[in-house]
């Protein structure tokens, strides 16, 4: 880790266990949709280091699209409010699609994204996430792929922010005691 953060960040995952993380779910993924369409959404901004690295590591055909998604919470996480703020630009339909995302936290995000590319008549709509939070679920939704299952802590690295800080780190840390945002809510996601 560099020197300027030895203070602040204790490392969780390194960039070793996150591409070797990502190379098994990349051919976890390509052997699953071997003879059918696929179409990789990811999600901005927190999941464009993971999106790039899976998308390398997946050896079936694939098209790639992104979108942004903010959502309003109380303050401490977010709500089931969620907008979208860049849409897609590929067309959905017929398409089998995976959702790849940084973190499932709370679920709001995941659950609203997944109903809406089914209703825009996606063959199916699969999740695919680096880290997921299940012990924080508010929502009953689950992803399909997971890289890991980091039960509680603000994480940053790997695409992931703090207040728009450490997300070109190639490895995952917690942000130690004393640095951790006062309010557990990044708003735009
Ligand atoms: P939720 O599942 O709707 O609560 O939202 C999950 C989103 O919140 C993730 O995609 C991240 O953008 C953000 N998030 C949740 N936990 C963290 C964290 O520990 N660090 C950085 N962003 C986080
Ligand atoms: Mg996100």
């Amino acid at each position: 880790m560099l020197m300027e953060y030895q203070d602040t960040l204790k490392e969780i995952l390194s960039p070793e266990e996150i591409q070797k993380r990502v190379r098994e779910l990349g051919e976890e993924i390509s052997r699953d949709y071997e003879s059918s369409p696929l179409m990789l959404v990811g999600i901005l901004k927190g999941a464009y280091q993971f999106l790039a690295d899976l998308s390398r590591n997946i050896t079936t055909p694939h098209t790639v699209d992104f979108m942004r998604l903010k959502s309003y919470g109380s303050g401490v996480e977010s709500s089931g409010q969620v907008t979208i703020t860049k849409d897609l630009e590929l067309p959905v339909l017929g398409n089998n699609v995976v959702i790849v995302e940084d973190i499932i936290d709370t679920g709001y995000t995941l659950d609203y994204l997944k109903k809406m590319l089914s209703l825009q008549n996606a063959a199916s709509v699969k999740i695919c996430c680096l880290v997921d939070k299940k012990e924080r679920r508010q929502v009953d939704v689950n992803a399909d792929y997971v890289g890991f299952d980091i039960p509680r802590g603000f994480l940053v690295g790997y695409g992931l922010d703090y207040d728009e800080k450490y997300r070109y780190l190639p490895g995952i840390y917690h942000l130690l005691p004393g640095h951790e945002p006062a309010n557990f809510r990044p708003s735009d996601r």
